[in-house]
């Protein structure tokens, strides 16, 4: 039995020492080297090789390099593997680390006071107290939530919503699509953390803008794939939106011409919001794989109908 890795050469040199120490008996290899393919149990991956049914018959279970499992490309995942996503704690620390920078920085102006230090102009405004930003988080799952609680614990008026009814302390929580509108006219600021499905594509568009008080500010740190990229530069031009933070595009990188990338009120980080450190990620995977071998339910099972 054996487990192929496939990403950088930097992450999987982390997973061999860590696999070698933790899990002799499961050798550990590095694609494209494989070994013999019908001993391929486990298979961890960012992007899945083509044809994983002929490559891996005997293939069990598909961890997930990433918080999200949409790059996996999981029309060629057999049926019967179990997908897994990423579930650890840098993966969270980085990500809230990201929506408080971006929060922090719209509530403090810092997005206006970059643009005015290009054109130097020395214009300060008051301080308005945390709590009378409301920030709308859509998405209350593993990474939303800590966001959320970071967020209450900074003083801001919190929102969450989610597909299915969540809780946090603190939190006003909203679910479904019936109470999608309701939470968008309490959002001066939205974070996009929900996972990338059928459901979910282009969720930010210009109707859903329309729906929130005048001047927010978007922060999208799901994916590109969530944002109908041709309704966000009329939202800013027309003052419905008054800022928007992307970590995430499409494609990625965005090509040389694209718009955003000079819009004044854009803000473009490439797609660095989070992500799995290798020696954390190992660990959470050789967790997962001896809850595996016990059977007992291992952390981030994939729900393959719901998508997430
Ligand atoms: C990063 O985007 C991830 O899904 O972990």
């Amino acid at each position: 039995m054996s487990i192929v890795f496939h990403h950088t050469p930097e992450r999987a040199k982390v997973w061999s020492e860590k696999f070698a120490k933790a899990r002799p008996d499961i050798p550990l290899h590095i694609w494209p080297e494989t070994g013999p393919k019908e001993n391929v149990r486990y298979l961890a991956a960012w992007k899945t090789p083509d044809d994983l049914a002929t490559l891996f018959p005997n293939l069990e279970v598909l961890f997930s390099l990433g918080a999200g499992i949409d790059q996996l490309n999981l029309a060629n995942v057999p049926p019967g593997v179990q997908i897994i996503r990423m579930v650890e704690s840098s993966l969270v620390e980085g990500m809230v680390e990201y929506v408080l920078w971006a929060v922090l920085s719209f509530h403090r102006d810092m997005f206006r006071y970059a643009r005015q230090q290009r054109e130097h102009v020395w214009d300060g405004s008051h301080n308005r107290p945390a709590k009378l930003y409301r920030v709308g988080l859509m998405g209350m799952g593993e990474l939303g939530s800590p966001v959320l609680e970071k967020l209450v614990s900074f003083g801001y008026e919190c929102r969450g919503w989610s597909r299915s009814r969540r809780e946090v302390p603190g939190v006003k929580s909203f679910a479904g699509a019936g109470e999608l509108d309701d939470f968008l006219a309490e959002t001066d600021i939205l974070v996009c953390l929900v996972p990338l499905t059928d459901a979910t594509r282009g969720i930010l568009n210009r109707s859903l803008f329309e729906k929130l008080p005048r001047g927010a500010c978007l922060i999208n740190c799901g994916r590109g794939g969530h944002l109908v990229q041709d309704d966000l530069i009329p939202a800013l031009d027309s003052g419905q939106l008054s800022q928007a933070v992307l970590d995430v595009a499409t494609p990625e990188p965005l090509p040389p011409e694209h718009p955003f990338w000079d819009h004044p009120r854009i803000f473009l980080t490439p797609h660095i919001a989070s992500a799995a450190q290798s020696d954390t990620a190992a660990e959470a995977v050789l967790a997962n794989l001896r809850r595996y071998e016990a059977g007992e339910p291992m952390s981030g099972v994939i729900d393959t109908g719901r998508g997430y």
